[in-house]
């Protein structure tokens, strides 16, 4: 074999012949030196010394013989360097991805309520009825819990909405919940993730989106401070000039209950919604209504986001169009 494999090298023409040798006698899977490296295991050991000895001797006789081709073929071989290398010209700069731009917008959300006092508060995605529902005071049969409304998982042991099944939150005012169950008042948090309904996909809808909600319970806490957090924070995402109104509206786990609008480039634009914390919320989790007060907001991520880059259709967000993500 090892004339054999001398022979072929010697032989090899030029480098394409060489590399098939190569492979042919040395190939790290069906190469003949280990086809004979394998057959080792059946030899008696008394002898299995002495032919391992032979094996290395072999083997580093057909690699000088691969290695003596590779030089007279003029580079091609382990220590060759390729001709065509040309180490002078400029490299392929490997593309870096970045951040995206609902990212960012969540971080920098993040650093201006953090500088009022707010921390992040997390949440889990996969809800049950009483986080999305029950202890925001949203009774069975209300129409926010209907099964066309909310993405309710088929794998839950139980029926869509009823106790014992499980959705994808709708809302991250589950998050209001966890926290109060977990935490003594004061709570000073926000929350900001991803809340899934299932509209239709449109410039304005899609069937997943961020909210930002933010919670404050304390003693004597007014909708006087709940328009100064909310001034204070548009007018730093927004711009000096934004101001704020707020509408009457109504949601079932705030009394009162407004709908928030920001005046931002000569209109007015909802944002989101907010109010006081609803007593029977407070007694939901285990909380004092006469003790302590306190306000709740959400507000649309996306929304935010939109507007300060004057993006003007949220599928792109999502469509993972480098050319459109690559901007932010
Ligand atoms: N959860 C409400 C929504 O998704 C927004 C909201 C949050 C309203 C907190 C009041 C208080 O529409």
């Amino acid at each position: 074999l090892e004339g054999e494999a001398k022979d072929a090298f010697e032989n090899a023409a030029d480098s394409e012949a060489l590399e098939s040798v190569r492979v042919q006698f040395l190939g790290a899977k069906k190469g003949a030196l280990k086809d004979v490296q394998k057959q080792m295991g059946g030899i008696d050991k008394d002898d299995r010394k002495a032919a391992g000895m032979r094996l290395n001797a072999f083997k580093s006789s057909v690699q000088d013989a691969f290695e003596q081709t590779a030089a007279r073929l003029g580079g091609g071989g382990s220590d060759g360097v390729d001709p065509t290398f040309d180490p002078t010209l400029p490299g392929v700069r490997p593309e870096l991805g970045h951040v995206h731009p609902i990212t960012q917008t969540i971080n920098h959300l993040m650093e201006i309520m953090g500088r009022m006092g707010f921390s992040a508060a997390e949440g889990p995605e996969v809800e049950d009825p009483w986080h999305n529902f029950v202890a925001l005071n949203i009774p069975e049969d209300h129409p926010a819990r209907d099964p066309l409304d909310n993405f309710y998982l088929s794998t839950a042991e139980a029926a869509a909405g009823s106790e014992g099944s499980q959705l994808l939150r709708s809302q991250t005012s589950t998050v209001q919940i966890r926290v109060m169950e977990k935490q003594a008042p004061p709570i000073r948090i926000i929350s900001l993730g991803r809340v899934y309904r299932p509209d239709a996909p449109d410039a304005t809808h899609f069937p997943m989106f961020h909210q930002m909600e933010g919670l404050y319970v304390d003693k004597h806490v007014t909708m006087a401070n709940l328009k100064t957090v909310l001034r204070v924070f548009a007018t730093n995402y927004l711009g000096d000039d934004v101001e704020i109104r707020f509408r009457p509206s109504f949601f079932p786990f705030t009394e009162p209950s407004v709908e928030v609008d920001f005046y931002w480039n000569g209109a007015w634009i909802e944002f989101g919604g907010a109010g006081m914390v609803d007593p029977a919320v407070f007694s939901a989790v285990g909380y004092d209504p006469d003790e302590v007060s306190g306000f709740a907001f959400g507000l649309g991520v996306e929304r935010l986001c939109m507007r300060r880059h004057g993006i003007t259709d949220i599928r792109d967000l999502y469509s993972g169009d480098l050319r459109f993500l690559s901007q932010f």
